[in-house]
């Protein structure tokens, strides 16, 4: 088992990306804390790891509040003894051509996706200074690299690639790695909320722009997760992975 006896916080986890992300880890042998707004997700989420034999807590609340975020430290803490992995997943889209965005589209993506990473990263990051071992996974996005429609979004996903080399530069020698995910087109409900006619052209579009020619799965995020989870990564720190088929090379 790769991550046998870890404790490992996965924010958004109540659907898409951040479940597979608990189910791997729990195969693993990781204990859980799923965390999520959507509360009857988060609970589904953590029954499925206690069916299969694993330990999850679920604690709800959103990454923009900062006592949400300590809540799931502390709760880490008290239920499983410590906090050995974050993984800054939540996120949300609010896309609009950028001459008709509004300060809330604006405001509310910047909220969840860049505060939200900056609260993970402090919240679990003293924990893990403290006892000199750490591993902070930061889900960022190929559209860090600029899209159509996303300018609060990529702000914010680019905004996360430069915490994660901050991050990483002042906690290296603390014994904590911190990397990003830069997911491409992930088949999750995300992706499912688009117009019908966007998702047909996207997949009119795929085999030009995906040399490998499909979406991705939550399943392809979590197993660079559980690498960058597990001691396997030990020397890897400060950088940003893309997991896109080839989308952005
Ligand atoms: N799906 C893709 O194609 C894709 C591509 C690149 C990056 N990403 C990123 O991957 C991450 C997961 O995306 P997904 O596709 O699984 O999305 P999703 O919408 O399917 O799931 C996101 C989950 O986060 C939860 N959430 C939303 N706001 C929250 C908040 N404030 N606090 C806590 N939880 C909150 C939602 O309730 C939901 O369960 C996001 O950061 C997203 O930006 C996704």
């Amino acid at each position: 088992m790769r991550l046998k006896d870890k404790v490992a916080i996965v924010t958004g986890s109540g659907r898409g990306i951040g479940e597979g992300i608990v189910l791997r880890f729990a195969e693993e042998g990781a204990k859980l804390i799923v965390n999520d707004v959507n509360e009857a997700d988060a609970k589904s989420v953590v029954e499925k790891v206690k069916a299969s034999g694993g330990k999850a807590v679920a604690v709800i609340g959103s990454v923009a509040s900062r006592e949400a975020v300590q809540k799931m430290v502390d709760t880490a803490i008290k239920e499983f003894g410590t906090v050995d992995i974050i993984v800054n997943n939540a996120g949300i889209t609010r896309d609009v051509i950028l001459h008709k965005m509004t300060d809330e589209q604006w405001d509310q993506v910047i909220a969840v996706n860049l505060t939200g990473v900056f609260y993970g990263i402090q919240c679990a990051g003293r924990v893990m200074r403290e006892k000199g071992y750490g591993k902070i996974i930061n889900i960022s996005s190929t559209s860090a690299l600029g899209n159509v429609g996303q300018i609060n979004y990529s702000a914010s996903k680019a905004g996360v690639i430069g915490m994660t080399k901050t991050a990483a530069k002042e906690m290296g020698s603390k014994g904590v790695n911190v990397n990003a995910i830069a997911p491409g087109m992930i088949w999750t409900d995300m992706m499912k909320s688009m117009p019908p006619e966007t998702i047909k052209q996207m997949d009119a579009m795929l085999p030009y722009m995906v040399p490998m020619n499909r979406k991705g799965s939550p399943l392809d995020i979590a197993n660079l997760a559980l690498f960058l989870a597990s001691d396997e990564s030990s020397f890897i720190t400060g950088q940003v992975i893309f997991c896109d088929g080839g989308m952005k090379i």
